[in-house]
């Protein structure tokens, strides 16, 4: 698969097609690390139904680390999991006191926090600050096994293979020249530090979750509307692939 070309065919449909979610608009990466850890095991519909309320409750990561355990448990009520809300609170509150109240700006940093594991990471790093680097999640990796042709395979062989396709077809970052530079005495909120206007890898992962999440759907993908078909190793054999995941659903 030709990384430019794949790359200009999924952008050009997701600019028409993507949803309009409440998240997609924000800059301020506390935002961002909230919804991805809201999205991590609950649908759209009801993670659009919670966030604006819990981001009225705790605006800012400060308000979070110093809110009540009580209370941002009591803010994710509807949302389940309630691990992921525990943890995001430790790590608002370590971010806090030791780390001045700013969040990591890259995906290896992001991994050293509560919750926040290589999926997580990756979706902040790139959504947030614009690091190229790949989002894999279930549904990406449907994407790339019939992109490629590739059988399903849970080894750590086939995952390797899995994530350096994804890395291969991610775009690089913008230069740093044109990132948004950290406000002077912006103490409680961090917006946009190091994000370029344009978001070439961001809008990339959150393109392929999309792909897969209204197109390249488990059971009976809509080919005939996918932005990448010509570069699709597997289309017309679609729905029986990947047969393994389908049979264990
Ligand atoms: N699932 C997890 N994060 C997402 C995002 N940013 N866009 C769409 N689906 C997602």
């Amino acid at each position: 698969v030709d990384p430019a070309l794949f790359q200009q065919n999924l952008m050009e449909w997701y600019r028409v097609h993507a949803r309009k979610l409440p998240w997609r608009g924000a800059v301020d990466p506390y935002c961002i690390w909230l919804s991805e850890i809201m999205l991590q095991q609950t649908r759209v519909a009801s993670v659009i139904e919670h966030y604006h309320e819990f981001l009225l409750k705790f605006p800012t990561l400060l308000a979070l680390a110093l809110a009540p355990e009580q209370d941002v448990l009591a803010a994710w009520s509807g949302l389940g999991y309630y691990r992921r809300a525990r943890m995001l609170h430790k790590a608002a509150q370590f971010i806090t006191e030791e780390l001045g109240g700013v969040l990591p700006t890259n995906s290896v940093a992001l991994r050293t926090l509560p919750g926040i594991g290589e999926y997580t990471s990756a979706a902040i790093a790139s959504i947030a600050f614009g690091e190229s680097v790949a989002v894999v999640d279930g549904n990406v990796e449907r994407v790339l096994l019939r992109l490629t042709g590739r059988s399903e395979d849970r080894t750590a062989a086939g995952r390797a293979f899995l994530r350096s396709t994804a890395q291969e077809l991610v775009p690089g970052a913008i230069d740093a020249g044109s990132a948004t530079k950290p406000g002077v005495g912006r103490k409680t909120k961090q917006i946009a530090v190091g994000r370029p206007k344009r978001n070439p890898p961001g809008d990339h992962n959150q393109a392929m979750m999309e792909l897969g999440a209204t197109i390249c759907l488990p059971r009976a993908p809509l080919c005939l509307h996918c932005p990448v078909r010509s570069l699709c190793m597997t289309k017309g054999e679609h729905s029986t692939f990947p047969r393994a995941k389908l049979r264990s659903r």
